[in-house]
């Protein structure tokens, strides 16, 4: 059975978690990798609505063990949250396992995003302000506190007051805020321990053994290639590495493990946050996409900027995570359009570029070279065949396999299981 890697192509909200949970229904293993609440996973069962932040989408599959892995930061309260809302819907979410190597989000980093981004003013990175960037910034410092740190009750107090002396100096000489008390915090967070304790084990070795079974593992990126620390848009981007060789480190597995890598590409693009993006459309057919495509953070309720697909990026994207095959999302939202239009190179600064630009200066001076495709003007949500969309239909995802080199192998048209095209 294979090992597959699920990536956003774009910066995010490729709706990774729809194609996670249909894969999930043969899979034995579902990881997530990085991140940690700042992610918004929509999955519609049964025209029941779930959005999840940390739990990987593979938790409403009765028989997949859902993990989150060691490269991943958790806000253990947002965790217990999200697993009693689960249990308050009738879903079980006991299978889980928690790596004992992930980080945890503590409150000196929820309240360092929001006052660093405040600090930034017109500079800034536009996060969700989860507390994610401060806690991946202390675990590549060395300061970081993991979950493990909470079953030593001694060990975690020392590590916390030594913290937060540090940050308390930060927070209150250079932020001009009030200083934090370590008491309420290490009692809060011992209180979690023992609600999590069950959970937490060594998942690389849950993983490997899992492959060596021939289990089917699934590995799920969250956010998207464009938002990686050292791939994407940076400044502009997460502080983890969503694309997919982050997973092997963020699960503890080598890349000779990894079989497939599918990339979630949505049929159009959008952004939540600041930095440049070549095919934002600031006028009414980008309003509409707003609305027709729902384009609203499941985290933070943003407005999305959206644009036309951008194809020099999807090469990229091809490019970076070695991608297997495509699954291409929110087609059914192109269907209001009469005529479509994709990127196929960058004009900048007096240069044509037809490969994504690593350059800020260039990239931000991007002016997409489009070509036009026909829309196919008809409601194709309740298409259940490849076969039987409009010719334009299909001759659009025809233009996006070639143009990426990658098959297409999955077409979404609706948010539900069921509205899925599979090609072979
Ligand atoms: P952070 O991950 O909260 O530090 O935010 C950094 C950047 O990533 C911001 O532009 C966020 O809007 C963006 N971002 C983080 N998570 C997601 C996601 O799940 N979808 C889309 N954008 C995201």
């Amino acid at each position: 059975m294979p090992t597959t890697v699920i990536v956003g192509t774009q910066w995010g909200d490729e709706g990774k978690g729809k194609i996670t949970d249909l894969l999930s229904d043969t899979a034995d293993v579902v990881v997530r990798y990085q991140g940690g609440n700042n992610a918004g996973h929509t999955i519609v069962v049964e025209g029941e609505r779930f959005a999840l932040t940390l739990i990987p989408s593979g938790v409403l599959s009765p028989r997949v063990i859902p993990v989150i892995g060691n490269g991943c930061v958790i806000d253990p309260g947002v965790l217990l949250e999200e697993m009693n809302e689960l249990r308050s819907r009738g879903v079980d979410p006991s299978r889980l396992r928690i790596s004992a190597n992930a980080h945890l989000i503590m409150p000196y980093h929820r309240k360092l995003d929001a006052v660093m981004e405040r600090y930034l003013g017109r500079q800034q990175i536009g996060t969700t302000k989860r507390g994610i960037g401060p806690a991946y910034q202390d675990k590549f410092s060395r300061q970081g506190i993991r979950i493990q740190d909470l079953f030593d009750p001694k060990i975690f107090a020392k590590k916390l007051e030594a913290i937060l002396k540090d940050k308390n100096r930060l927070l209150v000489k250079v932020y001009n805020q009030l200083e934090m008390d370590p008491g309420p915090m290490i009692d809060r967070y011992l209180g979690y321990a023992e609600e999590l304790r069950p959970y937490v084990e060594d998942t690389s070795l849950l993983i490997s053994r899992a492959i060596a079974d021939g289990q089917n593992v699934i590995l799920e990126g969250a956010q998207g290639t464009l938002l990686d620390i050292d791939h994407g848009t940076y400044p502009f981007v997460t502080s983890s590495n969503p694309t997919a060789s982050g997973a092997g480190t963020g699960a503890g597995i080598g890349p000779k493990a990894i079989d497939n890598v599918l990339g979630v590409t949505k049929a159009y693009i959008s952004r939540v946050g600041s930095g440049p993006f070549p095919t934002e459309l600031d006028d009414e057919i980008g309003e509409r996409m707003v609305e027709i495509g729902g384009e609203f953070g499941t985290v933070t309720g943003r407005r999305r900027r959206c644009g036309w697909l951008d194809l020099v990026a999807l090469r990229y994207a091809v490019r970076v995570n070695s991608l297997t095959e495509i699954a291409l999302t929110k087609i059914d939202v192109l269907s209001h359009f009469e005529t479509l239009r994709v990127a196929v190179a960058y004009d900048s600064l007096g240069e044509r570029y037809e490969d994504f630009p690593r350059q800020q200066r260039i990239l931000y001076n991007c002016r997409p070279v489009y070509e036009d495709l026909p829309g196919w003007g008809e409601d194709i949500s309740e298409i259940r065949e490849f076969s039987d969309l409009p010719k334009e239909a299909r001759q659009y995802v025809e233009y996006v396999e070639e143009a990426a080199a990658v098959p297409v192998t999955i077409v979404s048209v609706g948010p539900g299981r069921s509205a899925t095209l599979r090609r072979e």
